[in-house]
């Protein structure tokens, strides 16, 4: 439990207290509601104040009507036109005080909640910038995403709803009937029969409306994503000669948009002409039992007339009340999903570990991996390299290259056994300290969306455009980003210049160099290239591997060969160790792979030859 508690100096009545409250903090706090409400802790005023003007625009209208009768019943009667400006005034002054509520009431709800939402999304990013890749490994990117965007604003919406529709209508429609009650009761108890029509009418339409416009958007994402498609393919489509079939296929499905926008549309329409027709209906009622009254002389015209214009502020927000519901259920689903994702806890926490200062020095003790449960990727991996060493990981896809690289950057942790660096358990130091000393250069998601000049700042932020140019040199890349149109100024971005493989690979060589990190690891970082571009990716490379610590996976005998020790991982295990020559005498896993991948080669004839 809390400290408080247990804090012997404090009298017994204040301990209690400080747990009651505490204990009603964290119940409270599991409701969602709650919970969000808290976040508006530094924001009350703001949200006191949109409330009330909330209020006050609710209200101020009603007195309207009011005035009508007076006019009826009074003036008229009495031949009083001088009383006609009076009411003037009064009912502009009425919607000015409207309008300034309005508007007050839209700018403070709004500055309050949206700042809570900014909030949230700030908070959401942050939390899953924290997460461990275990997290990732579970999550499905495409589901977060909407997460951060999408469920906040739904949030946002209720909100704002709650403040601004509900409360207001709430108010409008309690205040109007109260008023329609003072002026006639009878009447008005044949008014609110109409109450539970609108019910019954709104709960029929709307989850059939829902699920029109729910699978109207889906024909809309379809046909929007068939047509996408077919423009990346028109190369192929082209090549084929397939347009016709192409033609057919998203012609069904533009027609099928046709076909749910028709029948979504025309249930809206009479969805809101029978909400129009109870408007109609009651002001039928009115107009007929109130003649009758009139005629009995148990009201009067004003009150007729007050009542029917009284009917509007009554009815519409009853019916705006029940139109709300759906809103706070996706407002509460909304929270529900965002807290759910705060509420997870699989993240890094390492920021209050040591920071190590990286020599270069990598060891496995019997490390042990698995990803998930009961499914070994490393089996008892064991090695030591000293800093500076240069280490070749050679294996068949899936023998576990990338992941013994994934355990010297701490993105997991060994089941079993410890991996050091420098003699420190990666478990006990400050991985982001670690990572800003390693250097990781692989085969995809390369770049940042930005200019060239930001990404390969990345590798170090306080960098000066000529420390940048110089390792930009050093990568072979200077000439290339020079002649491009804006040089190092231009855009990479999705929208951005298209760069080649070798173009993308020789900035982030770029980046690396730039960072300068004692530990370097090269995965695969050539293998998606044509042998051109490796040849001067491979030069670039050079640069970057010299004097450090590297672990370089690739398929390339050269490198391979340049390497002081090939480590073999078959299935997990670390099955040979050595370099070039020792390993290709032994006749073993080594002699085998190499036999396999470079025999029917050109390469080997060269190499061979070379040795
Ligand atoms: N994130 C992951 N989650 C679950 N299994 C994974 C993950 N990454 C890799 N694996 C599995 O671990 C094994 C080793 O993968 P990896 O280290 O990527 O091999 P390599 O880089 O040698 O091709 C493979 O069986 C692969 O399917
Ligand atoms: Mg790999």
């Amino acid at each position: 439990m809390d400290s408080h508690s247990l804090d012997p100096d404090k009298p017994f009545r204040r301990r209690t207290w400080h747990w009651l409250t505490h204990e009603l903090r964290q119940a409270l706090r599991k409701n969602v509601f709650i919970r969000y409400l808290f976040e508006f802790h530094d924001l009350k005023i703001r949200l006191l104040l949109g409330n009330i003007f909330a209020i006050v625009q609710a209200v101020s209208l009603i007195p309207i009507s009011l005035l009508f009768k007076r006019i009826i019943d009074v003036y008229i009667p009495q031949k009083d036109a001088s009383a006609i400006g009076w009411v003037i005034a009064v009912g502009l002054g009425l919607w000015a005080v409207h309008i300034g509520a309005t508007v007050a009431s839209r700018y403070f709800t709004l500055s309050s909640t949206k700042t809570v939402t900014e909030r949230l999304r700030a908070r959401l990013v942050m939390h899953l910038q924290q997460m461990s890749l275990r997290f990732y490994d579970k999550e499905r990117i495409s589901e977060l995403h909407p997460r951060v965007v999408m469920d906040t604003e739904r949030v946002d919406v209720m909100a704002n709803a709650l403040v601004v529709t509900v409360l207001v209508s709430a108010v409008v429609a309690l205040a109007s009937a109260v008023l329609l009650l003072m002026i006639n009761a009878r009447l008005a108890l044949l008014v609110f029969v109409m109450v539970p029509l609108y019910y019954v009418i709104q709960r029929t339409f709307s989850t059939k409306l829902k699920e029109g416009h729910r699978s109207f958007r889906k024909e809309m994402e379809q046909m929007s994503s068939i047509v996408h498609e077919l423009l990346h393919s028109i190369r192929l489509v082209k090549s084929f000669a397939r347009e016709p079939f192409e033609q057919e296929r998203v012609q069904e499905r533009i027609r099928r948009v046709t076909h749910r926008g028709v029948r979504l549309f025309t249930e809206t329409a009479a969805f809101q002409i029978l909400l129009q027709f109870v408007g109609g209906l009651a002001l039928l009622v009115i107009f007929t039992v109130g003649a009758w009254m009139t005629i009995n002389d148990r009201m009067t015209l004003g009150e007729i007339v007050a009542f029917s214009s009284l009917l509007a502020y009554f009815l519409n927000p009853i019916n705006t009340l029940i139109g709300c519901v759906d809103t706070i259920y996706a407002g509460r689903a909304g929270l529900e999903s965002v807290y759910g994702l705060l509420d997870i806890y699989d993240t890094e926490k390492s920021d209050h570990l040591p920071r190590i200062d990286v020599q270069g020095a990598v060891e496995f003790q019997n490390v042990c991996f698995e990803y998930r449960k009961g499914e070994a990727v490393l089996h008892n991996v064991s090695f030591r390299v000293q800093s500076g060493e240069q280490v070749a990981l050679v294996g068949a896809s899936g023998a576990g290259k990338t992941t013994v690289a994934n355990m010297i950057l701490g993105f997991y942790f060994p089941t079993e056994g410890r991996v050091l660096i420098d003699e420190h358990d990666i478990t006990k130091v400050n991985l982001r300290a670690l990572r800003e000393q390693i250097g990781v250069v692989s085969q995809d998601n390369i770049l940042i969306s930005g200019s060239v000049l930001n990404n390969i700042r990345y590798g170090k932020m306080d960098a000066t455009f000529e420390e940048i140019v110089a390792a930009a040199k050093l990568a072979n890349a200077h000439d290339f980003i020079t002649g491009l149109p804006d040089g190092y100024d231009t855009d990479i971005g999705d929208r951005g210049v298209r760069l080649s493989g070798g173009q993308k690979q020789r900035i982030a060589i770029a980046r690396a160099i730039l960072k300068n990190p004692k530990i370097l690891v090269l995965d695969e970082a050539t293998s998606a290239l044509d042998s051109e571009s490796e040849a001067v990716v491979q030069e670039a490379l050079k640069h970057l591997r010299h004097n450090r610590t590297c672990f370089i996976i690739a398929h390339r005998l050269s490198t391979i060969i340049e390497a002081n020790r090939i480590f073999v991982l078959k299935r997990g295990h670390l099955v040979e160790a050595g370099n070039f020559e020792e390993l290709m005498a032994r006749k073993g896993e080594f002699f085998r792979y190499y036999q396999l991948q470079f025999k029917t080669k050109e390469q080997v004839a060269n190499t061979t030859v070379a040795i």
